[in-house]
C-alpha cells in the first residue's frame, strides 16, 4: 500500500484551517482512507503539534475535526527560506518507513515563494525530476499577472515536469460545478437549447458574507479579480459556454475551454468594482488601498454557440449572504413574444453552496378554478439535502485526486495563461471602485448598468 504524505507550506495560515485540515479529517474520517496517510505540517513560529491544533482552532477549525487529524499530523517548525531546513523535512519524511512513499508538497503559500521552494526542495533532493511518487501542488492564484505566471512555469521546468505539477482550483473540485457538463450534456433538453437562441443571460454569483479575515497583505495586492475571477469564476464561466468536446476526456475538454477564453469580452461600461466601507481600517491595508473587493462584469463570448448572451459575474466580500449559484435565464417562447399567452422565461439555477441543489422554474398551471392561471412553479432537486455525508469540502475530491495522480480536475497552464491575459486586459479598463456599504446599494448599480 502507498503511505501518502502531505508536506504543507503555508500551515498557520487561514486557507488550512478553514479549508485544507477539515477536508483531510473528512477524508481520514473514511475507512478507505484511515492508516495509510499524513500530513506534515510547516511553519515558522515555535509550535509543538499541540500547539498547533490550539491555533488552528482558534482560527475555525472543529475539536471533532482535531481529534481525528491529530493521529495523522505533526507539526515541523521549518524556515522554508533557509536552505538547511529542508533537511529537518527530509528527517521527518525519512521516518515514514514503507518503501511506497507518495509524497505531495501542497504549496498554500503566495505565488512569490513557488520557485523558491521548489528549487530549495529540488537542491534538498526531496523533488526529483520525473519521479511520479514526488509532485508539487500550487494553490491558486498561480502568479499574479500573465508575465509572472509564465516566469514561475518556465523555471519550475529546472526542477519538475508538467506531470509532476498540479495547478489547485478548488472550484473545480466542488460538485455542482463538476455536475455542469453532466447535466449540459446528458440531458437532451438542455443540450439542444444550450446557445444563443434559447438562453438570455447568465449570471454566475459568489456573494460572500465574511471580510477579508486575517489575510491582508494578500488580499490587498490580489483584490477580487485576481482572488476569485481570474480562477474559480472563469473556469465556470468556461464549463458553462464552451462548445461540446469531442470526447469526455480532459484534453478534449482543455481545447474547448480555452476557445472560450480566447474570445471572451467585457463591456466595461456594464461593469464596476467596488470596496466595501471599513476595508481601509482591516489589519495590513494601506488607508490609500484602491483594492476592489466586489467585482461586476459583464462579459460576452464571442463564439457562435454563445455570442451575444451576456454573462455577468457578481462577486465580493461583506455581502449580504454567502451563496454560490448559477442562473441561466432562456427567451420566452414565440407565443410569449407575441403576447399570446403568458408567464415567465424559464430559469435552471444551479446552487454551488450553501447546498448543491438544482432547480428549473417552469411555467405551469396550478389551479383548477382558474383556467389559464399561469404560476411559476419549481423543479428542485436538492443533493445534498438527500445525502448530506457524500457532500462536503471541494478539496477532499482534489485530495484524492492527488493521490492517485489524476490530473483532470487540475488547470492545465494554457488555461491559467489566457485567464490571466484577460484580467491583465480587463483590470485597467475598471479604474473607479466604488465604495459600498451593503449589497442592496450594489444591486440598485448592476440593475441600473444592466438596462
Ligand atoms: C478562495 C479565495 O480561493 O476562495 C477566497 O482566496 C474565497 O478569498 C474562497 O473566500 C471562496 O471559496 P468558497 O469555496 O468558500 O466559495
Amino acid at each position: 500500500m502507498t503511505n501518502n504524505i502531505f508536506v504543507i507550506f503555508g500551515a498557520t495560515g487561514d486557507l488550512t484551517s478553514r479549508k485544507l485540515l477539515p477536508s483531510f479529517a473528512k477524508l481520514f474520517s473514511d475507512l478507505d482512507y484511515k492508516g495509510d496517510s499524513k500530513v506534515i505540517a510547516l511553519g515558522r513560529r515555535d509550535f509543538s503539534t499541540a500547539d498547533f491544533f490550539g491555533y488552528a482552532g482558534k482560527s475555525g477549525l472543529k475539536f471533532r475535526d482535531i481529534e481525528v487529524l491529530k493521529d495523522y499530523t505533526t507539526y515541523l517548525k521549518m524556515d522554508i527560506s533557509n536552505s538547511e531546513n529542508y533537511f529537518l523535512l527530509k528527517n521527518e519524511i525519512k521516518k515514514c518507513q514503507n518503501k511506497n512513499v507518495r509524497v505531495i508538497f501542497y504549496l498554500a503559500v503566495t505565488p512569490s515563494l513557488f520557485l523558491p521552494i521548489s528549487k530549495a526542495l529540488f537542491n534538498a533532493g526531496l523533488l526529483n525530476k520525473h519521479d511520479k511518487n514526488k509532485v508539487i501542488a500550487f494553490e491558486k492564484p498561480f502568479g499574479t499577472s500573465l508575465t509572472s505566471a509564465v516566469e514561475i512555469n518556465e523555471q519550475l521546468r529546472k526542477y519538475v515536469t508538467e506531470d509532476q505539477i498540479f495547478r489547485i482550483d478548488h472550484y473545480l473540485g466542488k460538485d455542482m460545478i463538476q455536475n455542469i457538463l453532466t447535466m449540459r450534456f446528458t440531458n437532451s433538453l438542455f443540450t439542444n437549447s444550450w446557445n444563443n437562441k434559447s438562453i438570455k443571460s447568465i449570471k454566475i454569483f459568489a456573494k460572500e458574507t465574511q471580510g477579508i479575515l486575517n489575510r491582508g497583505a494578500y488580499y490587498d495586492s490580489t483584490g477580487a479579480l485576481k482572488d476569485m475571477v481570474q480562477s474559480h469564476l472563469l473556469q465556470v464561466l468556461t464549463l458553462l459556454t464552451m462548445n461540446e468536446p469531442k470526447a469526455f476526456g480532459s484534453k478534449e475538454i482543455v481545447k474547448e475551454k480555452v476557445k472560450v477564453l480566447r474570445n471572451l469580452e467585457i463591456d466595461e461600461t456594464k461593469s464596476f468594482l467596488g470596496q466595501y466601507e471599513g476595508y481601509k481600517n482591516e489589519h495590513g491595508i494601506s488607508k490609500a488601498s484602491n483594492t476592489e473587493t466586489f467585482a461586476f462584469l459583464t462579459l460576452f463570448v464571442n463564439t457562435p454557440l454563445f455570442k451575444g448572451v451576456p454573462i455577468q459575474i457578481i462577486t465580493g466580500k461583506k455581502l449580504d449572504k454567502h451563496h454560490t449559484y448559477i442562473e441561466i435565464e432562456f427567451i420566452k417562447s414565440k407565443a410569449q413574444q407575441l403576447n399570446k399567452i403568458g408567464g415567465i422565461g424559464n430559469k435552471l439555477i444551479i446552487e454551488v453552496s450553501p447546498e448543491s441543489q438544482v432547480f428549473l422554474q417552469v411555467n405551469s398551471e396550478t389551479s383548477r378554478h382558474q383556467l389559464n392561471m399561469i404560476s411559476n412553479v419549481g423543479l428542485q432537486y436538492c443533493f445534498s439535502c438527500n445525502a448530506p455525508l457524500e457532500y462536503g469540502e471541494s478539496y477532499e475530491r482534489l485530495f484524492l485526486d492527488l493521490m492517485s495522480h489524476s490530473k483532470t480536475l487540475f488547470t492545465s497552464f494554457i488555461e491559467v495563461e489566457l485567464a490571466w491575459q484577460q484580467i491583465d486586459k480587463i483590470k485597467p479598463l475598471l479604474n473607479e471602485v466604488v465604495t459600498y456599504k451593503d449589497y442592496q446599494q450594489l444591486e440598485t448599480l448592476m440593475e441600473e448598468l444592466s438596462k
